[in-house]
This record gives structure tokens, sequence and C-alpha cells, in this order.
């Protein structure tokens, strides 16, 4: 059969969700399915260089998630260092570029370090760039935006002068400064919401929702959610 003739977004955005679920149908604690949530990653990151898609940003860890049990916090933590060491010989043959965004200074010593190291060694490959957001939220980035503009501008506004700042300001001082807005956005396991991800970036990002756990969702499921991308028609306002 023919495939589809697909318009390949430039940014996928995933807010991986449903680990917990796919867990529980099975009988077993949540840190299973954050565990097999890891294939996931690995599946679509694989296909995302096989389709041309430039950039993959997951929604890992959100400011909210903090408020979850220790143990369960403790194990997703554990489950991230050890992911970032299996998988980076892998982003170095494919060719992918790894990055973490968020509040830092939350995560261990240890996590810093790993993530620290990844980034490095990776930032030269250009077939993909993965970023993961870990302790973020859309209000906090917003917000560190404001103080990072204003920071840089405190002398002007001493100086008495009417300084103003505008959506492209407050977009330059985003931790995603560099990264091309979401074209597309795929939230798994039923539920229809951003839940504090990227509120500035997604003003015109096309959603997708699905039902399917997290999980659950590999290249085939990749493929549904490029298909109905494609037959989308953006207008960003105009007629
Ligand atoms: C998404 O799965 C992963 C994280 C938020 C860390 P959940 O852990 O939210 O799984 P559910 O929604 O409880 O099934
Ligand atoms: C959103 O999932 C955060 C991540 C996927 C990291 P949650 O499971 O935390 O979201 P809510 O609580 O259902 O909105
Ligand atoms: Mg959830």
């Amino acid at each position: 059969m023919q495939e589809m003739k697909t318009n390949i977004p430039q940014h996928v955005t995933v807010i991986m969700d449903g680990n917990g679920r796919w867990a529980k149908q099975r009988g077993q604690e949540r840190l299973f399915g954050h565990k097999e949530g890891v294939e996931s990653v690995r599946a679509c990151t694989e296909f995302a260089v096989e389709k041309g898609i430039k950039y993959l940003s997951v929604f890992a860890f959100s400011e909210e998630n903090w408020d979850r049990p220790v143990a369960e916090i403790e194990g997703l933590m554990q489950l991230m260092i050890k992911a970032i060491t299996m998988e980076t010989p892998t982003f170095q043959k494919i060719g992918v570029r790894f990055r973490v965004i968020g509040d830092f200074s939350r995560l261990s010593q240890k996590l810093r370090d790993e993530i620290d190291d990844c980034m490095k060694l990776t930032q030269e490959n250009t077939n993909l760039q993965l970023i993961i957001f870990l302790s973020y939220s859309g209000k906090w980035d917003i917000t560190q935006a404001a103080n990072r503009f204003y920071a840089s501008n405190k002398e002007r506004i001493m100086a008495g002068e009417d300084v103003q700042m505008s959506a492209e300001d407050l977009s330059a001082n985003l931790s995603t400064s560099d990264i091309p807005d979401p074209d597309l956005l795929i939230r798994t396991s039923g539920e229809q919401r951003i839940s504090n991800y990227m509120l500035w970036q997604t003003a015109y990002t096309e959603y997708y929702f699905t039902q399917v756990l997290w999980p659950d969702f590999r290249k085939e499921e990749f493929q549904l959610a490029l298909d109905a991308f494609s037959k989308r028609e953006r207008r960003f306002g105009k007629v």
C-alpha cells in the first residue's frame, strides 16, 4: 500500500500520560509503567529521525509532579539517570542532540551532572533535537522570562526609563528561545488539557489527543498522529 504523503511537522511535542494506569491494568506498581514509557521515548526518537522531524520534545516531569509520593519521584529520577546513561551511545549513533529544559534547582547533583555530560557530548549532532521538559511548568517559564527581562534592563528602569516588554522580548527570554514553537502537540491517555505545559509556545500549535496510554504509543501510533496533522489546515488567523 502506498504511504500517505505527509506534511512533516518541524517540532512535535508530547505530553506523555498514562504510565500509571498502564501499570495498574497489569497489577503492577506505577514505576513499571514509567519504565515501559522510556521504551516509547526511544521508539519515538528513532521514528522522528526516520521521518526527518527536527525537534521532538517530551513533558517528562511537571512542577506539580513534585507533589507525588516521594518513592515515585525518587524512582522516576533514578530512571532518568539510567535512561540517559543507556541511551547516550544511540544518540551519538543516530545524530540526536539531547537537551533538558526546566527548573534544575530541584534536581539532584548526580542527575544534573548526567544531564550536563550528555548535553555536552551530543551538542554537535544535527539530525534531531530531543528535548526533555523536566521539573518544568509553563507559568514558571513565563515568570522566569519576565524576571530575566527586567534583570537585564535594570539600569534603564532605575534611570526612570519607561521600559516596556514586547512579545518578542518575552519569547527571547523563555527557556525555549532557540527552539521553534511546536507545530503538533500530542497528549496520550485520553486527557484533554495542557497541565501547565508550554503555555506561551503553543499559541498556534495543533492538538492531537489519543486514548492510547503512553507505554503503548510507538511508531504506528506516532504515524497516525502525523497523518492527522497533515490533514489539518493551519490558518494563523488569516483567511
Ligand atoms: C505520565 O504518566 C508520566 C508522568 C507524569 C511522570 P502518569 O504517571 O501521569 O500516569 P497516570 O496518568 O497516572 O496513568
Ligand atoms: C502531565 O501529566 C505532566 C507530564 C506528563 C509530565 P499529569 O498526569 O501530571 O497531569 P494531570 O495531573 O493529569 O493534569
Ligand atoms: Mg497522568
